[in-house]
């Protein structure tokens, strides 16, 4: 197991530092770039508006945007669209300097909802495109992802997402929609943090061409005394969290950490001038217990 965890991490060294190469042919970024299978680029890092207050989400996102953040993940079900856009807005940057994502909610799923719940998130973030529109959550026993998968074709096919993905998709959901419908996700978002690894799903998307973005990357801080990461953060001077964010931006996942703090913005950032040793990605891949703080995909159906 060892051994062939640090093979995999002398290949993911050649990709890290691909994309490093990228950041630094891409002046002002913050972040490298990940390639996606439409042929665009999205930044690996960026940051999460979950559970961020609708007052103050513009004053976050602007805040962020100046931090140097260039991706922005939110979603109708966050209710803080219309911060997210303002914040975007507040900014000054360029529209296409920066990276914005949102997602169908799982009451919205179907063809003719998803296009109408599409229309009503670009009026509230006051945008005419997103960058990347995701479904949120699969809801399989409802069996409409399908054709809420085919609405995002049509938006992107549209220009209204340039990108297009899902979230907290299984394998058979990622099969089926990919089998009906040709087109493959440029990403799944999907919760992983040390105790919740998923390697058996993003070997998948490995092998598809699908970009893995990690939420909830921190993981409600369950692993920030453990020993490997104490120990990576005190050969490194770095905190917990940013050897866990670094650990997610090394196994090649895109990663949305999520601070309402200026600081926890700024650490959060802060993860390009170091880097964990194989033998440190190989001691954080063992506190993975595949088990999640976030629901289980295969059942969560809320509405
Ligand atoms: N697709 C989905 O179903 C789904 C589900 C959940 C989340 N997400 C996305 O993923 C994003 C991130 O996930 P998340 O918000 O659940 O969790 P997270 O980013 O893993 O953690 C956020 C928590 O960690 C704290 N924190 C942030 N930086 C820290 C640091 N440097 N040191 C110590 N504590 C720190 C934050 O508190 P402070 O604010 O006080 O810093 C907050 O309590 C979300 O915002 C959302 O965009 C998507």
């Amino acid at each position: 197991m060892a051994e062939t965890l640090f093979h995999c991490d002398d290949a993911l060294w050649h990709r890290f530092a691909t994309l490093c190469r990228a950041r630094d042919e891409t002046p002002g970024a913050t972040s490298p770039l990940l390639p996606l299978n439409d042929g665009r680029q999205m930044p690996q890092l960026g940051f999460g508006l979950w559970q961020v207050p609708a007052a103050t989400t513009a004053a976050t996102t602007a805040t962020a945007l100046r931090l140097g953040y260039r991706l922005v993940d939110g979603a109708a079900a966050y209710r803080n669209e219309e911060g997210q856009g303002a914040g975007l807005r507040a900014s000054g940057l360029p529209r296409d300097e920066v990276f914005v994502t949102t997602k169908i909610w799982n009451s919205d799923q179907g063809f003719d909802k998803a296009l109408r719940a599409a229309e009503a998130s670009l009026a509230r973030l006051g945008l005419d495109h997103v960058d990347l529109l995701l479904i949120h959550w699969p809801c399989p026993s409802r069996d409409l992802y399908t054709d809420t998968w085919r609405a995002l074709i049509r938006l992107r096919d549209e220009g209204r997402a340039r990108s297009i993905g899902v979230s907290n998709f299984n394998e058979p959901h990622l099969q089926r929609i990919i089998g009906e419908t040709g087109v493959v996700p440029a990403v799944n978002q999907i919760e992983i943090n040390p105790r919740l690894q998923q390697p058996a799903l993003r070997a998948f998307h490995r092998a598809h061409g699908i970009v893995t973005q990690s939420w909830t990357p921190l993981g409600g801080g369950h692993s920030f005394a453990a020993p490997p990461v104490i120990a990576a953060a005190a050969r490194t001077g770095r905190s917990p969290a940013q050897v866990i964010l670094r650990w997610h931006i090394q196994i090649g996942a895109s990663v949305i950490p999520r601070s309402t703090r200026e600081a926890g913005l700024a650490e959060n950032l802060n993860l390009f001038d170091f880097t964990l040793t194989p033998g440190e990605m190989a001691a954080i891949a063992t506190l993975d217990e595949a088990s999640r703080t976030g629901p289980d995909p295969a059942a969560f159906e809320m509405q």
